[in-house]
């Protein structure tokens, strides 16, 4: 296909995003489990492609946290900007990880880096339907809203279910139950097994899974070994237009179907 001709796609490349059932697959040398500088090539991957696929003009960005997508961020660069007008905005509000990794964070990171502009989200995730109608009526809080579901551009990780139950600080009892229910992955608030079966959803505030198919352009950032289950448990659901960005610890996985 053309794009895999314009991005000069390797054959292990090619057949990662057939296996996966996603348009395209970027992977980098190593194993980010064990070389943390396999983020900073994840991180040049992205900026390329970036330059790429975002039209000339106006763009908004919609970032996810944790600490993949925020260790990408830092290696996008001030030429995206050039002839570009780019907004980015939080896919949701703060929740409890520590503020380096937060979305809100990570896109303010990726507005410096780029020299773009950027909108912050600060809602808590965790409030009564009561007190979230009257949120919603802020105008600045409405805004930021209509800015995720108006957004050409989605960059987001992809969770390993017991790190992001933890993360995300859910009870010992959850915990269990998500062991035992076989989850591997965490990806916007949904639970997923190996088979990509949907465990658990936890409701929140932001972008939703289901909104991704009316995103342009999608890219999910996963690597390590580590991840590999959690990768192909989310693609499952993954939109086609979905562009991965990982290593050759998880993609070797994933190929030989472990
Ligand atoms: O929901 C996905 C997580 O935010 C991914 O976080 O990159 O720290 O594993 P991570």
């Amino acid at each position: 296909p053309l794009i895999d001709r314009l991005f000069n796609a390797s054959q292990t490349e090619i057949e990662l995003a057939q296996k996966l059932g996603i348009d395209r697959a970027i992977i980098v040398p190593g194993d980010m489990d064990r070389q943390e500088r396999v983020v900073d090539l994840m991180g040049e991957q992205l900026n390329s492609a970036l330059d790429l696929l975002l039209p000339l003009g106006k763009s908004i960005i919609t970032v996810l946290g944790g600490t993949t997508v925020a260790g990408v961020a830092r290696h996008l660069s001030p030429k995206l900007s050039r002839y570009r007008d780019l907004l980015f905005v939080p896919g949701r509000g703060a929740v409890g990880e520590s503020v380096e990794i937060q979305s809100n964070t990570v896109a303010q990171m990726m507005a410096s880096e780029t020299g773009g502009r950027h909108k912050g989200l600060y809602l808590p995730e965790n409030v009564s339907s009561e007190a979230l109608t009257l949120l919603l009526q802020d105008t600045d809080i409405a805004n930021a809203i209509s800015n995720i579901y108006n957004s050409d551009m989605v960059i987001h990780g992809i969770g390993r279910a017991d790190v992001m139950s933890k993360r995300r600080g859910l009870d010992v009892m959850t915990n269990s139950k998500l062991r035992n229910d076989g989850a591997v992955a965490e990806c916007f608030g949904y639970f997923f097994d190996r088979q990509g079966r949907l465990v658990k959803r936890i409701p929140r505030i932001g972008l939703q899974l289901e909104d991704l198919d009316k995103i342009p352009h999608v890219f999910a950032i996963a690597a390590g070994a580590s991840k590999a289950a959690a990768i192909v448990a989310y693609m499952h659901h993954a939109p086609k237009q979905t562009w991965l960005i990982t290593d050759e610890g998880a993609s070797n996985l994933v190929l030989k179907g472990k």
